[in-house]
């Protein structure tokens, strides 16, 4: 490798790195994306011209046929990409980032596969048993690990995708004996994996291996996500985001790729910290959320509707007449601001109330809405200053000062039964105080539960009011009673 290649590769990997972090805070996120998608441009012409070097390609012909596959590839993936994400609304998102972590799986397993086929080193009698032999057993055992983690990543992203986009129940499919299954697969992949990486001897054995261990490994994936429940989906698909890393990362040992190994470790270790991130925002172990079948009827608890009794109604009029004395509002926002595209109306809200004098701020859940950062990306898209915006631990001592409190399509996160009830599925979540305020107003359209499917007593405190409607229409009607007063 020249030295230039060998700079490049360096300066991609620091600028992976720095994109990273800069991802890590709303105010930097996007200026984050920019910085990795350089880094990534970097790393790919890096790659090309090293394709250049290796084939010895003169300047006559400055077009070895790898470039042009590589060169299709970016133009049709990046129109893929482009196309879609600007087609998806942001509470698809999820789906859209599961469907971007299955194709990086079956990418790493076929580039893994590929590279073993079609080396050229290899002989006609060469096995995949030779591989330690050529290769050192360290590639050998990541080409194998390679095929699985991503051939696992492929299907689980895919089912995934399926119950988030409702093309399959969401309930978890809870298999007779799913442990036992599950757990004699797994034994059967890792034992076919270690034969397949030292022991199977001749060219059609390997390839029938090679079969075998990706149908196993497609089933595997099915099989571990059709028990998890739509409402755990966005915590496997941050797993699963990190499985995909250490898929690419175990190619990255194949091929030699010391970038495509930090780029899949940084991938790796950044979707492992969100799931631990996510997995405390709820209160659950991860152990919970792959194996507890959560959102199962039974564990629901009384659910649905019905059984309010003591539910009292407010109109936007006479929310408004409420907000005119008030001198401290808080919103909370939820999934429902998301579907409702509630943010502007809300930060329309929001001037007029600080016109009159009110101090308002916005309550942020660690997991409200269906990802991570879901309340702060919305926000921000309608300038929302950043200031107003308030983490859980911080904001919680302010609910028992607080005049008004508006909740705006949030359910789960608001829900005491987290405080109070030890039966309760979501029995210890960390949730947002807002049953201490003086008044608590509550924007949905029904009493329809939140996505844990469970009952919600706030509904029938003696401080709240329900306001009935969809979020931004409640909102603009706020907005015109409190212009009129
Ligand atoms: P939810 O508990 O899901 O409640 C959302 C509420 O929005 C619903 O009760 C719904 O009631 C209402 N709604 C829907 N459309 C609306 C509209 N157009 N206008 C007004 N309201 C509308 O939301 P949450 O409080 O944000 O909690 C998030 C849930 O997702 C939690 O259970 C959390 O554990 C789970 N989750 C989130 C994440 C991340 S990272 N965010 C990850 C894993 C799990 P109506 O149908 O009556 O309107």
């Amino acid at each position: 490798m020249s030295d230039a290649i060998f700079l490049a590769y360096l300066v991609a990997a620091v600028l992976f790195i720095f994109g990273l972090k800069l991802q890590g805070k709303v105010r930097t996120a996007r200026k984050g994306n920019m910085v990795s998608s350089l880094a990534m441009l970097l790393a790919v012409a890096a790659t090309l011209l090293k394709i250049n070097q290796n084939t010895g390609t003169g300047p006559g012909q400055l077009i070895p046929p790898a470039w042009i596959f590589i060169i299709i590839g970016i133009v049709v993936g990046s129109l893929i990409g482009a196309i879609t994400a600007m087609k998806v609304q942001m509470t698809s998102m999820p789906e859209m980032v599961a469907l971007f972590n299955g194709s990086g799986g079956i990418a790493s397993s076929l580039v893994a596969i590929a590279y073993f086929l079609l080396n050229k080193n290899l002989g006609t009698e060469t096995t995949l048993a030779d591989a330690p032999a050529i290769f050192g057993p360290s590639v050998a055992v990541t080409l194998a690990l390679s095929v699985m983690i991503g051939g696992i990543t492929f299907t689980g992203s895919i089912v995934a995708y399926a119950k988030l986009a409702g093309k399959i129940t969401g309930a978890p499919i809870l298999l007779p004996g799913r442990h036992f299954l599950n757990f004699g697969m797994m034994a059967s992949v890792l034992v076919i994996g270690a034969l397949l990486a030292f022991v199977v001897p001749g060219n059609t054995m390997v390839t029938i291996f090679l079969l075998v261990l990706l149908f196993m490994v497609f089933a595997l994936g099915v099989l571990l996500v059709i028990p998890i429940g739509g409402a755990d989906m966005p915590v496997v698909i941050s797993l699963l985001n990190s499985y995909s890393g250490i898929a690419a990362a175990m190619t990255g040992f194949v091929l030699g790729e010391n970038l495509l190994i930090i780029a899949g470790a940084l991938v790796g270790a950044a979707g492992l910290i969100l799931t631990k991130l996510m997995c405390k925002a709820m209160n659950r172990s991860l152990a919970n959320v792959l194996f507890g079948g959560f959102g199962t009827a039974d564990s629901k608890g009384t659910s649905g509707k019905e059984g309010y009794t003591n539910v009292k109604e407010a109109s936007p009029e006479e929310v408004a007449m409420i907000l005119e004395d008030a001198q401290s509002v808080i919103f909370v926002p939820g999934y429902g601001l998301a579907v409702a595209q509630a943010q502007h109306a809300n930060r329309a809200l929001q001037t007029l109330l600080e016109e009159r004098g009110c101090k308002v701020r916005h309550a942020i859940h660690p997991v409200a809405g269906r990802m991570p950062g879901h309340m702060n990306v919305l926000l921000a898209e309608a300038d929302v200053p950043y200031e107003s915006l308030v983490e859980m631990d911080e904001i919680n001592p302010e609910f028992k000062n607080t005049d008004v409190v508006i909740i705006l399509g949030a359910n789960d996160v608001v829900n005491p039964a987290a405080l109070t009830d030890k039966d309760s599925p979501i029995w210890g979540m960390p949730i947002l105080h807002v049953h201490e305020a003086r008044t608590v107003f509550m924007v949905k359209r029904s009493l329809s539960p939140g996505f844990a499917g469970i009952r919600n007593e706030l509904f029938e405190a003696d401080n709240t009011l329900m306001v009935f409607g969809d979020a931004k229409d409640v909102l603009q009607k706020m907005i015109l009673e409190l212009k009129e007063a």
